[in-house]
């Protein structure tokens, strides 16, 4: 075929299709991913504590000797997308290493995101990807609401199973994000008396601000469902209720990863609630959101991606948006604050501060 006089190049069709396939296999990279966590190859490779060959680690894994070669394969992607290296032994040959990626993915870290991809990738919540197109065509809050017909919410508290899952996913988060926010940014707690974490899960997040800081006395707010799980060990004041409803009297409202979940008119409602909640700024009153502030014009191209991956994926589960600064400032001040400030102190997520 003559591809120039129809006005088409080879090369072009080549590398159009080259890109087609590179996002048609997307998935594969998350699926693969999830299979080394679940096999705990990151564990096994950091307890043995050198490089491992591939035959020590097909021997590790509770895998059949015959399997070794599918090991080699699925190692080779793994290497490839930068979750291992490949380095020498003490004998000369070559072993798989972490890297600071597959660190991050090891079940014996307590900064483990493993949690969080093991619960993104669920059949449950993967699973309504399917219906995204119809949830287009026909309407409806979330996708999650047109392929099971529940609010999310409404979800977990039928499914104790997954919702334990879904909290255990937020809790790692916070015990990696909160320790790095303490460190980067604790400034923001000063001075604070008294704090709610509203939508604050089993706690993670308020342990973590109570731990740093003693003298703030913290307050966890979420469905009673959620309330309902935490051990009764756990040294906090926790509050079984709607953040619809009303909000607990504290200094300082912490909200992390809560206004991401809601339309834009919730989100206004949720305000005014903290608002309500909160004293005046000259009595130091203030609201703190750790959110993403979308921004496209980012260096690092992967870093932008993951945030728009991240707009999607809060628009199927939950019907909510990840928003730039344009977007959160009209929502503050539709909710009645005077004053903002934004700090992008981690990573995708900042945090942002609302005077009233
Ligand atoms: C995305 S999770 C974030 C959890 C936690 N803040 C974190 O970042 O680890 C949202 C939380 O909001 C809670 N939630 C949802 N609707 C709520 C409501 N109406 N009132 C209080 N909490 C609610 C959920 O149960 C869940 O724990």
């Amino acid at each position: 075929m003559d591809f120039a006089k129809g006005g088409r190049d080879a090369h072009e069709l080549l590398k159009a299709q080259a890109h087609v396939w590179y996002h048609m296999f997307n998935y594969i990279s998350s699926m693969s991913l999830k299979c080394a966590v679940e096999l705990g190859i990151p564990d096994i490779i950091l307890n043995h504590g050198q490089p491992m060959t591939l035959s020590e680690l097909a021997e590790a894994l509770p895998v059949p000797p015959a399997k070794t070669a599918h090991v080699h394969r699925l190692m080779r992607l793994m290497v490839h997308l930068g979750f291992f290296a490949l380095q020498k032994n003490e004998h000369g040959k070559e072993g798989y290493v972490l890297t600071p990626s597959s660190k991050l993915l090891l079940n014996e870290s307590r900064m483990s995101l493993s949690p969080f991809l093991l619960m993104l990738l669920d059949p449950v919540l993967e699973s309504q990807w399917h219906f995204l197109s119809r949830w287009f065509k026909e309407g409806g809050v979330s996708v999650m609401e047109t392929a099971t017909g529940m609010r999310l919410w409404e979800y977990m508290a039928q499914n104790p199973e997954t919702s334990n899952r879904f909290n255990e996913a937020m809790a790692s988060d916070s015990r990696f994000l909160m320790e790095i926010l303490v460190s980067e940014y604790g400034g923001v707690f000063h001075g604070l008396g008294s704090l709610v974490d509203v939508g604050g899960g089993t706690g993670e997040t308020a342990m973590t601000i109570a731990r740093a800081f003693p003298q703030i006395k913290c307050t966890v707010l979420d469905l009673p469902h959620v309330v309902a799980t935490v051990p009764k060990t756990v040294d906090l004041d926790f509050v079984g209720g709607d953040m619809f409803e009303s909000i607990p009297m504290a200094d300082a409202v912490f909200l992390k990863w809560i206004l991401h979940d809601w339309s834009d008119e919730d989100c206004v409602r949720i305000l005014r609630r903290c608002k309500e909640a909160i004293p005046s700024k000259e009595e130091g009153g203030k609201v703190i959101v750790v959110d993403m502030v979308v921004d496209t014009t980012q260096a690092d191209p992967k870093s932008t991606e993951a945030q728009l991956y991240f707009d999607l994926l809060v628009m199927v589960h939950l019907g909510g948006k990840e928003r730039d600064e344009h977007e959160w400032c009209k929502i503050f001040m539709d909710a009645g604050f005077n004053q903002y400030k934004i700090k992008p102190v981690l990573g995708l997520r900042s945090v942002i501060e609302l005077y009233p």
